[in-house]
């Protein structure tokens, strides 16, 4: 029997969006199926859909032949299919092998039967080459285990179908390793499997074809090996984008010495010295934990400062909050958007304005017609994806979201002299990364001086001026835009 998963038809609207419009088409069993669009395009929902999370409106999503509906994720698990979110799904205080055999424990004369339990999640995890202790609990294990644990959840519960939405967002280059094997095993056993991801690389890397959807729509299916990076972001932003680098327009003219960081030490960092000239932009890289955020968590009154100096415009500066970075100046974009950034129930609106409120007063009350101005002009600088400037931010696209962020700390009212961008383009599609290096050059050209953090070293070789690389906690060299090149920073990063 051929085996196949299959949407016909399918359509879903939210208030004011059109998210799905009739979309059509079939993922193979033991072929990698990419989703790709741009932020906001329908990927997420479309996985919902799958996963008994939403319901769509119309159309119908058929496994083997057969027309299935769920009524909740229950229904889509038990049908074979399963959903790897970057929320993680698991439950925190239970090991591994509970997590693992959740719904279905083997029971011996009416009690969980431990010994069994143990060897099958060993045998399980030896299969897929895993060393991970069956009985911890799932909330001491690392990001990346936990999503190998939701993995072999799914492939024991021998799901026929399994979906990644964005999996390798929070993860190190190793574990993206360990992630590719385990996805090219579920493959090679005749799964079929949808795989959604900004990164072009690993649509090449990892999958067999790729259906393309903008705006909700159905644009085409095009086979990986038959096509390159250029046509799929012309099928998805509709246009040519060119290379994305070469056409930035840089700041040329830098200024004196803004901000200087000498011998820091906070409880996670060590030795830290560097200057940022005005106009200048810094690349920070380093690999997951090297000691970047923590870096910019000390500067920005977040972390205590253990020793060490730090002086802004000539003269030194002790933080004890953020809020006192903020009124000198040093704007933090946070690489977490929920944890530390985004107030999710409340709009799009309210969340851009919140650090400028008090240059929004008129009076007594709030200028609402600035407010919306302000929160207008950062979604149209950012092309957030939205009906409206009170839109909820929990009802956004990931991607959007991240935008939304961006918004708030570069906003026009913003008197920013230092901007922190942590991860600026974590989730964001080719077409809008291209318009944030471009926005962050402008940045630059108004004599702000900006810190850039990103895992993707070929956005921190071509964005930054300059570029210092972190491991374990403390700076291992720098280097200028010219000098870098992906070799010699993963040499640092390593301290090889
Ligand atoms: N719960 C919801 N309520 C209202 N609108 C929603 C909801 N969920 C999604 N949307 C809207 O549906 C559209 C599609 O969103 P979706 O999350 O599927 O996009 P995506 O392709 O996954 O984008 P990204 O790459 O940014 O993750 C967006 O316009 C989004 O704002
Ligand atoms: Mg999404």
């Amino acid at each position: 029997m051929e085996r196949y998963l299959e949407f016909a038809g399918v359509g879903k609207a939210f208030p004011g969006v059109q998210a799905l419009d009739d979309i059509s088409f079939r993922a193979q069993s033991g072929r990698v199926l990419a989703l790709l669009g741009e932020n906001g395009a329908g990927k997420s929902t479309l996985l919902k859909i799958m996963s008994g999370d939403l319901r769509a409106d119309t159309g119908s999503v058929i496994l083997n032949g057969e027309t299935v509906s769920f009524t909740s994720p229950f229904d889509a698990i038990k049908a074979g299919i399963s959903v790897i979110y970057q929320e993680r799904q698991l439950i925190p205080a239970m090991n591994v092998m509970e997590n693992i055999f959740l719904g279905d424990l083997p029971v011996k004369s009416g009690l969980i039967d431990a010994k069994k339990l143990k060897s099958d999640t060993k045998a399980l995890l030896e299969k897929f080459g895993l060393s991970i202790d069956p009985e911890i609990p799932v909330m001491f294990l690392s990001t990346a285990h936990q999503q190998m644990v939701e993995i072999i959840k799914a492939y024991r519960r021998n799901s026929q179908v399994v979906a990644f939405d964005e999996p390798t967002a929070p993860l190190t280059d190793t574990e993206i390793e360990i992630l590719f094997k385990l996805i090219g095993q579920l493959r090679d056993e005749g799964k079929i499997i949808i795989y959604v991801s900004h990164r072009m690389a690993e649509i090449f890397q990892v999958t067999d074809e790729i259906v393309i959807l903008k705006d909700g729509k159905f644009v085409k299916t095009l086979n990986t090996s038959e096509t390159d990076e250029q046509e799929l972001v012309r099928s998805m932003v509709g246009r040519d984008i060119g290379d994305t680098y070469s056409h930035l327009s840089r700041n040329d003219s830098m200024g004196d010495v803004l901000l200087e960081v000498k011998n820091l030490a906070s409880p996670y960092v060590r030795d830290v010295s560097f200057t940022l000239r005005r106009g200048e932009i810094i690349g920070f890289a380093g690999l997951v934990g090297s000691g970047r955020t923590e870096v910019m968590r000390a500067l920005f009154g977040a972390d205590p400062v253990l020793s060490g100096e730090i002086k802004l415009d000539g003269r030194s500066v002790s933080f004890k909050t953020p809020k006192d970075a903020i009124d000198s100046g040093i704007a933090l974009c946070p690489e977490d958007r929920k944890e530390q950034g985004l107030v999710l129930w409340r709009s799009i609106e309210d969340n851009i304005c919140m650090p400028v409120l008090s240059k929004l007063r008129k009076g007594l009350f709030l200028d609402t017609k600035a407010c919306e101005r302000v929160a207008l002009s950062s979604i149209k600088r950012y092309d957030i994806k939205t009906p409206t400037v009170d839109k909820i931010v929990m009802e956004l696209s990931g991607g959007n979201q991240q935008k939304v962020i961006l918004g708030r700390w570069t906003s026009e009212l913003m008197d920013t002299k230092i901007l922190i961008l942590d991860e600026p383009t974590k989730g964001i599609d080719v077409g809008t990364k291209a318009e944030i290096y471009q926005t962050v050059c402008d940045f630059a050209k108004l004599g702000i001086g900006v810190i850039f953090i990103s895992s993707e070293l070929t956005e921190v070789i071509n964005v930054a001026d300059r570029i210092i690389v972190m491991h374990e906690g403390h700076i291992t060299g720098s280097v200028t835009r010219e000098e870098a090149t992906e070799e010699s920073i993963l040499a640092l990063a390593m301290a090889q």
